[in-house]
């Protein structure tokens, strides 16, 4: 059933989930395919469609999934810093509660009922900004589309890139072959409760410009 959400509580709503993604209860492959065919509405390049939606809802492939997220976590944490860590300003509150959100995924990542990896076709590391933006911009409206129509229905997921440290290693576990791009990981589970608030994104409007750079 869906949430009775006007489009305004849906597009201002759909948050980031990781400590509220309910582990205990599954999610059913009719719902997360129902949310994909309204993902499938979103646009992309010429409308080729060359994206590629891998699930997975199987016990042992998620923990190794989840093996492969902690790691590339800890790469990422552990990356050549340009400075020493008592020379870095500390972590704001809110940074420190958002750390702690992100540690609590990556600790619980083999429980999340069902793993999304969306892929697009091709490489593009090394193509023109056009190839880039033409790639990119024909998985990330889908994908957000994805996360707004899970929200619909109850459930919730977080936009990971971070595993993509570590992509090959996925890719051989899910058997993506090496032409595909990943671009993230999706944790897809029904949330507990279904009350979110607004994101306070007030700084963003000093990021506006009118008719010309400011
Ligand atoms: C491109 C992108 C990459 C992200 N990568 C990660 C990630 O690897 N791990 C994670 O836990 N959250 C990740 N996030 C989630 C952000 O941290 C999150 O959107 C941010 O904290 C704001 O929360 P909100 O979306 O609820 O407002 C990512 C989000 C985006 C859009």
């Amino acid at each position: 059933m869906e949430l009775d959400l006007s489009p305004r509580e849906l597009l201002t709503t759909t948050r980031t989930v990781r400590k509220r993604l309910d582990l205990e209860r599954p999610v059913e492959r009719d719902i997360v395919e129902e949310c994909l065919q309204l993902a499938f509405q979103a646009p992309n390049g010429s409308d080729q469609q060359t994206w590629g939606w891998v699930l997975v809802d199987d016990p042992d492939t998620r923990a190794q999934m989840a093996a492969i997220y902690m790691a590339a976590l800890k790469d990422y944490m552990n990356r050549p810093r340009t400075k020493p860590a008592g020379a870095r300003p500390p972590q704001t509150p809110k940074q420190e509660r958002m750390t702690a959100s992100v540690m609590h995924l990556m600790e619980h990542l083999h429980e999340v009922p069902v793993l999304l990896v969306p892929t697009f076709h091709g490489r593009c590391e090394t193509g023109s900004l056009f190839d880039q933006a033409s790639r990119w911009g024909s998985i990330a409206p889908g994908v957000w589309s994805f996360m707004l129509a899970l929200r619909l229905h109850g459930l919730g997921s977080a936009w990971t890139t971070l595993h993509l440290h570590r992509e090959r290693e996925m890719g051989e576990l899910l058997g993506i072959p090496e032409t595909e791009t990943q671009a993230g990981l999706f944790p897809v589970a029904y949330t507990i409760g279904t009350d979110f608030k607004p994101a306070d994104r007030t700084d963003s409007m000093a990021r506006v410009h009118w008719n010309r750079w400011s």
